[in-house]
């Protein structure tokens, strides 16, 4: 079978779709290689993000990946949330198709965009933190 039973899952039954109104964060990301957008919004308390929703153009792997990818970081720290891998996002849902991988892409690049915007409305310059937000290298690879 060409996708895991936990991407078929995600996708049909995606979480935390939508977006929050009075977001501490929007991230807006593209997949250079496709074209998908993603949009990302959290809700920030201390440095735990307490809530997280994320809305797409994108594909099916995109959507799977970043209803797996919030559900990850939701009730983590700021921290851990940055260090959060596509990779371990595929993992969590049993690997996916060689082709589809750079769309796991979208949602860590969207993850790290809304945590930028984050820190830009706190007056903190996220560059330092967060690091430059690339469309995926995993996409220019190929
Ligand atoms: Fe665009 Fe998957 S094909 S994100």
């Amino acid at each position: 079978m060409l996708y895991s039973e936990k991407v078929m899952e995600n996708f049909a039954n995606p979480k935390n779709v939508g977006e929050i109104e009075d977001a501490d964060g929007i991230g807006e990301v593209g997949n250079a290689k496709c074209g998908d957008i993603m949009k990302m919004y959290i809700k920030v308390d201390g440095d735990v993000i307490t809530d997280v929703k994320f809305k797409t153009f994108g594909c099916g792997a995109a959507i799977a990946t970043s209803s797996m990818a919030t559900d990850m970081i939701k009730g983590a720290t700021i921290d851990q949330a940055l260090k959060l891998t596509n990779r371990a996002v595929v993992e969590a849902l049993d690997g996916l198709p060689p082709a589809k991988i750079h769309c796991s892409v979208l949602a860590e690049q969207a993850i790290k965009s809304a945590i930028s915007d984050y820190y830009t409305r706190q007056g903190i310059d996220p560059e330092p933190i967060v690091g430059k937000i690339n469309d995926c290298e995993a996409c220019h690879a190929h």
